[in-house]
């Protein structure tokens, strides 16, 4: 890598999107949020009315697939095409259709190269990646790889904390049934090899984020 990259990865709930946003900024580094791409993916095969069980129409969109996302801790906003779907890709629709488009090989090559392509880019020094496979796959061989968990109980809180309109019950569905079909691709529950394991089930937003810096620093 041209510059320090720091992998991420963790469950749905456990904060690591918040939590690598933050240490990004603490540290002047950029930051990429992985799920985003997926979600855009799977946001424009919805607007388009693809079937996206079927694996084949799923492939068809990543022909011409152009998709912009900020890699600036104070401005992540995503683009595909001319729209920007920074708030959209957030709706439960695209959270309940982004698992049958993660499945699909092509679709995670295709997305693994342009990821690895904003790691390496001229930038900032560093860079934060978060998602479900960055340590395993997108960058096994970063300096500072981090599995950032949290008891299934606190991760549904989070969850159901940050969504309105819908009830605990449902959002607490939604989330393990994603982790669910999300596991069944990568694993994102047990640290591989030489990557550190951060439970912030005990911990503040603040001290998740102080012990991600510390971790950091101590690394490079
Ligand atoms: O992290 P986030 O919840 O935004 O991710 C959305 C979805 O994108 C996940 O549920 C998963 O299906 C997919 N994803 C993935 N690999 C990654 C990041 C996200 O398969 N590295």
């Amino acid at each position: 890598w041209t510059r320090v990259v720091v992998a991420i990865d963790g469950p749905a709930g456990s904060g690591k999107s918040s939590v690598s946003r933050a240490a990004a900024r603490a540290l002047g580094y950029e930051f990429l949020d992985t799920g985003a791409g997926y979600r855009s993916l799977a946001w424009l095969g919805l607007e388009r009315g693809t079937d996206l069980e079927d694996p084949e129409a799923v492939v068809g969109l990543l022909d011409g697939f152009d998709y912009a996302i900020g890699t600036d801790p104070d401005d992540v906003r995503v683009r595909v095409g001319d729209v920007d779907v920074t708030a959209a890709i957030r709706e439960p629709r695209v959270s309940g259709a982004v698992s049958s488009i993660a499945r699909v090989p092509q679709v995670r090559v295709h997305l693994n190269d342009l990821f690895r392509s904003l790691l390496d880019a001229p930038g900032r020094p560093g860079i934060v990646a978060e998602g479900r496979d960055i340590t395993t796959v997108v960058a096994p061989d970063a300096p500072v790889r981090i599995l950032l968990t949290a008891d299934e109980m606190a991760r549904l809180a989070r969850r159901a904390g940050e969504l309105d309109g819908q009830s605990d019950a449902d959002v607490a569905r939604q989330v393990l049934e994603r982790d669910r079909r999300d596991s069944q691709v990568v694993d994102f529950m047990t640290a591989a090899d030489g990557v550190l394991t951060l439970d912030s089930t005990q911990l503040t937003f603040d001290e998740t984020i102080d012990a991600v810096v510390s971790l950091i620093r101590a690394a490079i």
